[in-house]
């Protein structure tokens, strides 16, 4: 058990990189399995959750090997089909696995997610569409079987909310399935854009990705390619989070602008000054951050569900009151009541929080509830002057590279010490 040593209250300023993006990498890994030879993934992040992403890959016989920022698969002898439930546990998003066992072995069998800690994880939309590409779908006791004895073929496919892993999850299984797919109403996210990058290098064809309706026609087999993963545009919006929240200015490189733009309009509603130059954006928080009217979490490109949190952080010490609505995931308040500890004012209706800013943050001894949730909780550690003591924080590292060294890089003062479990 770890946990994070915070002393805050100095405004955090300087330049940095970000990391790859998850979301991007784990799905990309999962796609590997159907190369049948050697991908080397570049720029792909070393977090817990692309570690557990590489241990259902050896599990199913692929070869691993980390080199520096890249990870090299080889699927050449692949054969397996079944997650365990230890495995599936381990990470809830793995069921990004279905479409490629099935794809490559026309049979899959994983334990369903079940809930998390952002609540449930319904899979309904990656089984439905399973079975209109062919496979006959098993959910018994929570333990799915996915059958494709004589392979996937081609279907319509419109989703009734645009999921991202479902969308991400027909892309890898109809990849190589027979004749051509439509997917209607398919997530815009990025890193659907880069998955589908990834598999047309490895010789699918895959057109609309990012756009709504993504097309894919089927080929016989793909080949092993190589790979950038793109920057994490949430690890980018933390980083910015960190100068608003505590008054500096800080400049992320190397990102994509246009995919942090629903971010950078709060962040300017809030009061702050945000210039892209390149491939760089540099915020310059105000002497007061301003409360925001209201910020509702949407599909890409609207503002993301994974940036709610941490941006909920920053409004806590803004002038008036701000409202922030979570659409996509039922339980993403977790964190509020940790908040509330450095002495933020929030009240939570259902999917509804009201922040009213407060002048300052006290520091404070928390729990980490989940991934972002503990992101906000380092930003409001940051902002409160005096020592805080975050703890719980392997959530935080599923998804954040080293992000201790990250906040050192900004002059701020932050460690990782081993706790007494
Ligand atoms: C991905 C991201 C996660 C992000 C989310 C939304 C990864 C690894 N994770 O998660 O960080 O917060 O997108 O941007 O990329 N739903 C169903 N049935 C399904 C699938 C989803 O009802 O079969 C619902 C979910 O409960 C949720 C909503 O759809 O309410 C969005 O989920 P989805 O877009 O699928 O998110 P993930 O792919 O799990």
């Amino acid at each position: 058990m770890r946990k994070y040593i915070v002393r805050g209250g100095t405004p955090l300023y300087g330049s940095t990189g970000v990391q790859g993006a998850k979301n991007s990498a784990l799905p990309i890994l999962a796609a590997s399995v159907l190369s049948g030879g050697r991908c080397v993934i570049r720029n792909c992040p070393a977090l817990s959750d692309v570690e557990a992403t590489l241990a259902i890959l050896r599990h199913v016989g692929c070869e691993t090997l980390r080199e520096g920022g890249a990870v090299v698969v080889d699927s050449a002898r692949a054969e397996g089909s079944e997650i365990p439930e230890p495995l599936m546990r381990e990470m809830r998003s793995s069921v990004i696995f279905l479409g490629a066992l099935l794809a490559k072995t026309g049979y899959a069998r994983l334990s369903a997610p079940g809930g998390c800690e952002i609540g449930l994880r319904p899979i309904d939309l990656h089984l439905d569409a399973m079975r209109r590409l062919g496979a006959v779908v098993k959910d018994d006791a929570g333990v799915i079987e996915c059958r494709a004895p004589d392979g996937l073929k081609g279907a319509n496919i419109t989703l009734s909310f645009p999921s991202v892993g479902a969308t991400e999850n027909i892309m890898i299984a109809a990849a190589t399935a027979k004749g051509e797919t439509l997917v209607v109403n398919a997530a815009r996210e990025p890193e659907i854009s880069d998955l589908a990058d990834y598999l047309n290098g490895m010789g699918a064809k895959i057109s609309g990705a990012g756009e709504g309706t993504v097309r894919i026609r089927g080929v016989s087999g793909l080949h092993p390619a190589e790979h950038t993963v793109i920057p994490d545009r949430i690890a980018a919006a933390t980083l910015l989070a960190a100068a608003a929240a505590t008054g500096g200015e800080v400049t992320v490189n190397r990102v994509i602008p246009a995919h942090l733009e629903p971010v950078l309009a709060a962040f300017a509603e809030a009061g702050c000054d945000t210039r892209i130059r390149g491939d760089a954006i540099r915020l310059t928080a105000p002497a007061r951050l301003k409360a925001v009217s209201t910020v509702r979490t949407m599909p890409y490109p609207g503002f993301p569900t994974d940036f709610q949190a941490p941006f909920t952080a920053v409004l806590t010490k803004a002038d008036g009151a701000s409202v922030v609505i979570e659409t996509i995931f039922e339980s993403r308040f977790k964190y509020i009541g940790e908040l509330v500890r450095f002495g933020a004012k929030i009240r939570r209706d259902g999917r509804m929080a009201v922040i009213e800013g407060v002048p300052r943050l006290y520091p404070a001894g928390v729990v980490t509830p989940d991934l972002r949730g503990g992101a906000a909780l380092v930003l409001a550690a940051l902002s409160a002057e005096g020592e805080s003591e975050i703890r719980d924080v392997r959530h935080i590292e599923r998804g954040y590279e080293d992000i201790c060294g990250a906040v050192r890089a900004l002059h701020g003062n932050m460690e990782a010490v081993s706790a007494a479990p």
